[in-house]
């Protein structure tokens, strides 16, 4: 081990993850990037051997080194998943949760960055009608910034409320308008909840990141003038940082629902894109639609001193067991990508990104996505690159 390289934990998981995960460190080493690196166990196997997906030695390791790589995980829902438990564990009470929700909460992994760029000659690009009747097709850079931990998705809700929730509620004058009349037992109550703190974090790395990638703008997309405390704060405190302290950068609104029906109207009017934890999770997906969909979005997860990067897709169970796989890499590759913009090493980056981007334009390696065909394990027969393949031509183009 070398003293002086940095140490990567890799995170393989399940499925298609450690297949990915693979060939983005091939990816990585042949563009001349060395680090040391230290695997972690998580996912399926353990929680089925150890009860815990993600076990304490995982944890330990990411908290002394730092920075993680992560391919993907299977999730399945409770009863499922305690009955594939070994029969030693079995009625000993353990309930299944998400090692990658787990990992975002420990570390507290608040900031989510999701870019969605077009590769020209992507097959999969979004397309529209001009003015003019001819087909467009518009370059998208945009950059989500979704609160990671927080809002919708931060797990305190309640079926039926206990006594004192339910009084709380009760003291809202709308509360008691609207559902005063329901009976208790039929109400389920999620809540969203944002802190000032997190928010600004959220906003300060939107904006920080435009200021120092040359975006336009900033556009803040939640439902202020609905959901007035929690989006109407985010909005306030955007609008006081801009002014206080970028004022370079322009702020723009837009509601949620508009926004996704604007996704395929001007979706390259927008630059950084920040929300909330839902609408965050929403827009991402949206924007990644645009420019291929599940085999190209990559993301990082970042926390105070710490940082985890992954694909947004899962473990693709369907497609984990074929003796040559077929699914596409770079949605890993390109998070890789991103932990080393994170590391300083954002020429080695640009050209990982520059050979994706010529494979792409060459059009000559696709992998099935990128034909549009349905997945099995015989598309090489009509045309379409291994994961292997594609990333051998990625190779070659460094
Ligand atoms: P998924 O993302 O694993 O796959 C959905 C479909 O997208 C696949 O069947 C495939 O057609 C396509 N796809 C995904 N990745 C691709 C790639 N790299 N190249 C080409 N096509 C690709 O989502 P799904 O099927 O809903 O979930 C499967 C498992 O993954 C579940 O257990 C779920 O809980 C878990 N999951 C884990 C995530 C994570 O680790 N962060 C995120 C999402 C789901
Ligand atoms: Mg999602």
């Amino acid at each position: 081990m070398n003293k002086r390289e940095k140490t990567i934990v890799t995170l393989p998981g399940d499925g298609i993850g450690s297949i990915v995960l693979e060939e983005a460190l091939r990816v990585l080493d042949r563009a001349g990037f060395s680090a040391n690196y230290v695997e972690g166990d998580i996912g399926w196997e353990y929680w089925r051997r150890e009860g815990n997906p993600l076990p304490e030695r995982t944890i330990s390791l990411l908290e002394k080194h730092r920075i993680g790589l992560f391919g993907a995980i299977t999730s399945k829902p409770k009863e499922e998943a305690a009955a594939e438990l070994d029969p030693a564990l079995q009625e000993k009470g353990l309930v299944y949760s998400s090692p990658i929700v787990g990992l975002r909460q420990h570390f507290n992994l608040d900031i989510c960055i999701r870019p969605c760029r077009t590769y020209k000659g992507n097959p999969l690009n979004f397309i529209r009608r001009g003015r003019d009747g001819k087909i467009e097709e518009p370059e998208i850079d945009v950059v989500i910034f979704r609160q990671n931990t927080e809002g919708l998705y931060g797990g305190v809700e309640w079926s039926n409320p206990p006594d004192l929730v339910y009084r709380a509620l009760a003291s809202h004058p709308k509360f008691v308008k609207n559902f005063g009349n329901t009976p208790r037992e039929e109400l389920s109550v999620s809540t969203r909840i944002f802190t000032r703190k997190a928010t600004e974090r959220i906003l300060r790395a939107a904006f920080d990141y435009a200021k120092k990638y040359g975006y336009r703008s900033v556009t803040v997309c939640e439902k202020p003038n609905v959901i007035r405390e929690t989006s109407g704060m985010m909005y306030a405190m955007a609008r006081q940082l801009q002014a206080s302290d970028y004022p370079g950068i322009e702020l723009w609104n837009t509601n949620i629902d508009a926004q996704m029906m604007w996704l395929t109207k001007n979706p390259e009017t927008y630059g950084v894109i920040v929300a909330g934890n839902m609408f965050g999770d929403i827009v991402s997906d949206g924007f990644a639609g645009l420019i291929g969909g599940l085999g190209f979005a990559c993301s990082a997860n970042l926390g105070e001193g710490i940082a985890l990067f992954e694909p947004t897709h899962g473990s693709a169970p369907k497609y984990a067991g074929y003796p040559v796989s077929i699914v596409n890499p770079v949605a890993m590759i390109e998070s890789a990508c991103m932990m080393l913009d994170h590391l300083g090493e954002e020429q080695t980056a640009g050209r990982i990104r520059q050979a994706i981007a010529a494979v792409i334009q060459e059009g000559k390696v696709r992998t099935y996505d990128m034909m549009k065909l349905p997945g099995s394990s015989d598309v090489s027969k009509k045309g379409a690159a291994s994961t292997r393949q594609i990333t051998d031509a990625i190779i070659q183009h460094l």
